[in-house]
C-alpha cells in the first residue's frame, strides 16, 4: 500500500516513480549550488532511474561553460560508456564532421545526452551491447540533469539530435521529421533546432546514406547560419551600445539572451541555484 501511495505521489508530481534500486529522479541527487563541475560530480553517483545498474558510468555533458550552442543527443554509445565521454564513437565523429563543415566552432560547443547511462541488451552470441531506446520514463528521470545543464549554460542554441532529445526538449508530439532544421523559439530563451540522429545516418542502408549524411550537414549548416546572424547582430548591438547618444534607445532590438529559464521540467524538481 505504502509503496502504491508513493507511486501515485510520484506520477502527480510528473516524476517516475521508484522502483527497488532507483529513487524514480535524478533530483533527489542534485547539488544544492550546482555548478557544472558539481552537476557532473553528483550525476556520477546517481540513481534516479534504473540505467545505473545497466551503464558502466554516468557519461555527464562536456564543453566549455561559455558555449553558445548545446547539442543533446539520446543516451550514451559503447564506447561513450566506456570511455565516460559523450560523443566520442562513430556518431561523435560524424557530428563533429558536421559542425565543421557548419563552421560551428568546436569551443562554442556542449555537448550531453537526454538520458546520461548506456542502456543495452546483449546481443545473443556475441559480445556486443546492443543500444536499447530509453524508455519515456527514463528520460524524465534524467530530465532534471539537463535540465541544469541549460540552466547554468544558457546557450543561444539548442540543437536536437533525434527524437528522444527534440521530445525531451519540446514535448511528446514533436516530430522531427516534419520540423527538422526550423529554427524554434523556446521558453528557454534559446533557438531550438531538432534534426536527425547522427547514428540513424550511419545506420541508414547504402542506397539512402549519401542523402541521410546531406540532409543532416544541411540541417546543422542552418544552425551556423543562425549563429553567425547572431553574432552580426550582437555586433551591431554592442556598437550602438557604444554610439548610444546617436542612437535612440527604442532602436537597439531587445536582447533575447539572458533570460530567465523556465520550461517543461516537471514541477516538483528542485530549481538549481544559477550563479553557482
Ligand atoms: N549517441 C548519443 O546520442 N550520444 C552520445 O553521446 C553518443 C552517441
Ligand atoms: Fe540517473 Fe540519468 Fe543515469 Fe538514470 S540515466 S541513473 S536518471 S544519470
Amino acid at each position: 500500500m505504502a509503496r502504491l501511495v508513493h507511486i501515485q505521489i510520484a506520477e502527480e508530481k510528473g516524476r517516475a516513480p521508484a522502483d527497488e534500486v532507483s529513487t524514480g529522479s535524478a533530483a533527489d541527487f542534485m547539488p544544492p549550488l550546482p555548478s557544472l563541475a558539481t552537476l557532473q560530480k553528483a550525476a556520477a553517483g546517481c540513481r534516479g532511474c534504473r540505467l545505473w545498474t545497466i551503464g558502466t558510468q554516468t557519461v555527464f555533458g562536456e564543453g566549455p561553460p561559455t558555449a553558445r550552442v548545446l547539442i543533446v543527443g539520446e543516451q550514451p554509445g559503447d564506447s561513450e560508456d566506456r570511455e565516460g565521454r559523450p560523443f566520442v564513437g562513430p556518431a561523435g565523429r560524424l557530428l563533429d564532421g558536421a559542425l565543421e563543415a557548419a563552421a560551428i566552432d568546436r569551443d562554442d560547443v556542449y555537448v550531453t545526452n537526454a538520458v546520461k547511462h548506456f542502456k543495452w541488451e546483449p546481443r545473443e552470441g556475441t559480445k556486443r551491447r546492443i543500444h536499447k531506446k530509453p524508455s519515456d520514463r527514463e528520460v524524465r528521470a534524467c530530465y532534471p540533469w539537463l535540465d541544469a545543464e541549460l540552466t547554468l549554460l544558457r546557450p543561444e542554441v539548442i540543437v536536437c539530435l533525434g527524437a528522444t532529445a527534440a521530445q525531451a526538449m519540446l514535448g511528446k508530439d514533436f516530430r522531427v521529421t516534419q520540423q527538422r532544421g526550423k529554427a524554434i523559439e523556446s521558453d528557454r530563451g534559446a533557438t531550438v533546432f531538432a534534426t536527425v540522429h547522427p547514428s540513424s545516418v550511419l545506420r541508414a542502408p547504402p542506397d539512402a546514406r549519401e542523402t541521410a549524411e546531406r540532409e543532416f550537414f544541411a540541417d546543422l549548416r542552418k544552425v551556423g547560419q543562425h549563429l553567425a546572424r547572431e553574432s552580426g547582430t550582437k555586433r551591431i548591438e554592442r556598437e550602438r551600445e557604444v554610439g548610444r547618444a546617436a542612437v535612440p534607445a527604442a532602436d537597439v532590438p531587445p536582447t533575447r539572451r539572458r533570460q530567465p529559464a523556465s520550461r517543461t521540467r516537471p514541477r516538483s524538481e528542485r530549481r538549481p541555484g544559477r550563479d553557482a
